[in-house]
């Protein structure tokens, strides 16, 4: 949830840092640091807020050197202070340390190191991590850092310097991703592509239980038992622009006009019209064991969740398979039969949400078939699954995902044709899916023309502080996905509900202050919908509904109408999605939130 990144090589490494650092800082933002060597001496800078607060510290500190550390970070540890900020460092301030994760052991190691006469600075975890290598310090870090990652639990990617040999950065992985950038005649390290590719395209992604050294002319990759480790550098195919705003306000609103290409890239080259069905190369391999599964989970967290929920729905309608969708978080407590009619796909666009990764590890113990749906390529869960699919939507930056949730839902459909055109589904039926699908990215490019009327019941909507969003079958996981969206950028309280639930108890907070955002397509729940919109305008509730443009009935019973295109029941959540984000995103901004770096939030949830 933090970020790394590190330079070693002929330039100023501070700019370099602050640089890596901003791009970083969709990751955690509440503190930052950087430590600076010139060879005789280091600086240290370190600052609580935003990088913007780090880099005027910095410009007064003045940093100079060619090699250093940085950090922004998302506090688990200790509330955010300078203090608590990393790089952390020792006893005699002779070590550096950025740390993501968390140290499990921590409390007991840093007991210990009290009673052996060792005191802290801050209240971190990763401040224990750097008295421990201290202690092991022989004259050799790297050798001191293996000792010690001997010793610690839990997860990290740490990166490192020792004063007395400031040509030499060390880093480890355990459970936290970290990636070297391989430049011309320098070195970076990062955990996250973002803060390398303005510098090289040529990365090569650490893998759990390795320690790499970067010198000045060179480096080495090495395994905890000394093995030393080949690999061969990986050529990232997105290129620096992609990471950046292009004249939008926000990342967010950004990726939102980016979707009907997501959508474009997520089907190129998978889909065979003729035939009416998909291929997906990354499937191929396990194809025939997928085809005689007799179960699939889904298992993810957040809006990859809310993707899950409407697969299952589009599974269970063109597939035979028996389908689950379950929180990631929630999935190692449960006693599920996961065995080799089993298969578990992880959804998830970081690659890395530590829940995920950890429902993964418990289903393949099991037995399970375990496949991937993920858009950073070389992540940990495309990694250590079997076989998967990459969305291929490009950086997300904003904090709420937009374009990759529609992607996933996608790429989800996609899988469905596929293993349904083997199981259950005519021939007829998939030219209906394929066709459909052509026409998609067009229709949601219409749905991007009427933003300007969605800023415009934005505006008057957003004074109020709760929201219900409701609706059935397919849209009832986008009316998660809405309320969502809501709570993450406004801070607005706002409940995500199938619509048939409402007389179950949600119905008691509707008043003339609680509106309600209601997905009412012209399929076969449309009448039932209608009821549910009928018993809020008895309590005085507003209703502002997404529905199709030939839906002529619509106005007459809410107070707002978000029209959209038409397409098949299983795909028309897709269309409806994009005006729940922008509703979102025009409430945030209309309130002043800070829309791409939201409170409390981080990008990618690497700790459990
Ligand atoms: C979505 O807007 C959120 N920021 C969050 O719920 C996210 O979807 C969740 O943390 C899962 O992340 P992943 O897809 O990277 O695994």
């Amino acid at each position: 949830m933090c970020g790394i990144v590190c330079y070693i090589g002929p330039r100023e490494a501070a700019p370099i840092l602050l640089e890596g650092l901003k791009r970083l800082e969709y990751r955690g933002y509440d503190s930052a640091g950087l430590a600076v060597a010139d060879g005789e001496n280091t600086c240290l800078v370190k600052e609580v807020g935003k990088v913007s607060r780090l880099e005027e510290k910095a410009r007064e500190a003045g940093p100079r050197g060619t090699m250093g550390i940085a950090h922004t970070r998302w506090a688990t540890h200790g509330k955010p202070s300078v203090a608590n900020a990393h790089p952390q460092t020792g006893e005699n301030d002779k070590i550096f340390l950025v740390h993501n994760g968390i140290i499990e052991n921590y409390l007991v190691l840093k007991e210990e190191l009290k009673k052996e006469g060792h005191t802290f600075k801050s209240e971190t975890d990763t401040e224990v991590l750097v008295h421990l290598i201290e202690e092991y310090y022989e004259g050799d870090l790297a050798a001191a850092v293996k000792k010690v990652l001997g010793v610690v639990r839990g997860t990290f990617g740490i990166a490192l310097f020792h004063r007395d040999s400031p040509d030499r950065i060390v880093l480890a992985r355990r459970g936290s991703p970290l990636i070297l950038g391989i430049g011309k005649g320098e070195f970076l390290a990062a955990s996250d592509v973002n803060a390398l590719i303005r510098h090289t395209n040529q990365v090569i992604h650490l893998k759990d239980n390795e320690l790499a050294v970067l010198n000045r002319h060179d480096y080495a990759i090495s395994d905890f038992q000394d093995r030393l480790v080949v690999r061969e550098t990986e050529t990232v195919e997105w290129g620096a622009d992609a990471a950046d705003k292009k004249g939008y306000e926000h990342f967010m609103l950004k990726e939102i006009f980016e979707q009907p290409d997501a959508v474009e890239n997520a089907l190129r080259g998978r889909l065979l019209e003729g035939e009416g069905v998909s291929r997906l190369g990354g499937l191929e391999g396990v194809l025939d064991r997928l085809k005689s599964m007799e179960r699939i989970h889904f298992v993810s967290c957040g809006s990859s969740y809310y993707a899950g929920l409407l697969a299952r729905y589009v599974f269970e309608k063109i597939t035979g398979f028996s389908v689950e969708v379950e929180y990631a978080s929630e999935f190692r407590y449960r006693n599920l039969r996961l065995d080799e009619k089993t298969a578990v796909l992880a959804i998830s666009q970081s690659g890395e949400t530590a829940d995920t990764l950890a429902a993964i590890r418990e289903a393949k113990r099991k037995g399970a078939l375990c496949l991937g749906l993920v858009n950073v390529v070389g992540s940990t869960i495309a990694k250590e699954t079997e076989a998967g699919v990459y969305n291929h939507a490009g950086p997300e930056i904003g904090v709420a995902s937009t374009k990759v949730f529609l992607s996933q839902c996608v790429v989800l459909t996609l899988m469905a044709l596929l293993v349904g055109r083997y199981q259950r589904l005519s021939l007829t039926e998939g030219l209906f899916i394929t066709r459909a699908l052509k026409k998609l990215s067009g229709q949601l490019r219409r749905v991007l023309e009427s933003a300007p009327r969605i800023e415009e019941i934005a505006r008057r909507y957003a004074r109020y502080d709760n929201y219900l969003y409701i609706g059935r079958l397919y849209n009832f996981p986008i009316a998660m996905e809405g309320a969502l969206k809501l709570k993450e950028i406004s801070y607005i309280h706002a409940e995500g509900y199938a619509a048939g639930e409402m007389k179950h108890g949600p119905i008691s907070l509707i008043d003339p202050e609680f509106p309600t955002v209601a997905v009412v397509p012209r399929d076969s729940t449309y009448d039932k919908m209608i009821n549910n919109i009928q018993e809020i305008k008895a309590r005085e509730g507003k209703v502002v509904a997404v529905a199709v443009e030939e839906d002529e009935e619509i106005a007459g019973h809410v107070d707002e109408v978000i029209p959209v295109p038409r397409s098949i029941d299983i795909l028309q959540p897709l269309i409806n999605t994009i005006p729940l984000q922008l509703f979102a995103y025009y409430v945030a901004r209309e309130r002043g939130c800070d829309i791409d770096k939201p409170r409390n939030l981080a990008k990618s949830v690497t700790v459990e």
